[in-house]
């Protein structure tokens, strides 16, 4: 390789890495940290919808939108290695008054290389509720590194229900299963629309 290769390779190398994170950047910009983790990831992680709505470092989502479970959450998984995936809204219910930080909508351990799909389900999909006149919310995805595969020991939570979703944290849930930092996130906003009514009326307690 010519010097004038190797110069283009490495300003294109420091572009590339330089453009990803600015981009992860916003989820700083968005105050993910300090409100819901204490360090943002290295990688953004990719979320698309069957609607297909995709999550963009805290773009505008409507409920009806995200209403079903994500159809791809992607990140660099290593294969043999366990994960957990998480979604949580810290703003609730409003993100000037969190007074019941955080909700939990979706959780799912030993997720192995990537394969959400086959993961153990902690607490069943959730769609956005936001309720009417409380502006807009973050939805934020966390993936977590797991150190081997994990006995968790919380109830099971079905995806119709609010049972011990609120007061949730994803941080002492980390400290609780020694999962570290997250490795992968990313967020979106959404507030009320007329999906809201329906995702409550088919709430079980
Ligand atoms: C998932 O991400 C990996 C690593 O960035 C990439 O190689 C792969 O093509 C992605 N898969 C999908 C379905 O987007
Ligand atoms: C959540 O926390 C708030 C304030 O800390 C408390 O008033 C409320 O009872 C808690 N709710 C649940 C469901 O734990
Ligand atoms: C963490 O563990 C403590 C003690 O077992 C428990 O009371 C708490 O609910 C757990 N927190 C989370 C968020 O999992």
């Amino acid at each position: 390789m010519t010097s004038k290769s190797v110069c283009l390779l490495l300003t294109f190398v420091y572009v590339v890495a330089f453009v990803e994170s600015v981009d992860i950047g916003k989820m700083e910009k968005g105050e993910i940290v300090p409100d819901v983790i204490d360090k943002i990831p290295s990688e953004v992680l990719k979320v698309i919808y069957p609607s297909g709505a995709s999550v963009e470092l805290g773009n505008e989502l409507t409920p009806t939108q995200v209403k079903d479970e994500p159809i791809t959450v992607n990140w660099t998984a290593d294969p043999n290695t366990f994960y957990t995936v998480a979604m949580v809204d810290p703003d609730a219910p409003s993100r000037e008054d969190p007074k019941l930080r955080e909700v939990l909508h979706w959780l799912v351990g030993n997720v192995k290389g990537g394969d959400v799909e086959n993961g153990e389900v902690i607490a069943g999909y959730r769609g956005s509720g936001p309720p009417q006149g409380t502006g807009l919310h973050r939805y934020v995805f966390l993936v977590y590194q797991q150190n081997g595969k994990i006995d968790f020991k919380e109830k099971k939570i079905d995806s119709r229900s609010r049972e011990g979703r609120l007061n949730f944290s994803i941080r002492k849930f980390a400290v609780n299963y020694s999962l570290g930092q997250p490795v992968a996130g990313n967020y979106y906003q959404a507030q009320f629309d007329d999906y809201v009514p329906i995702l409550q009326s088919q709430t079980i307690q």
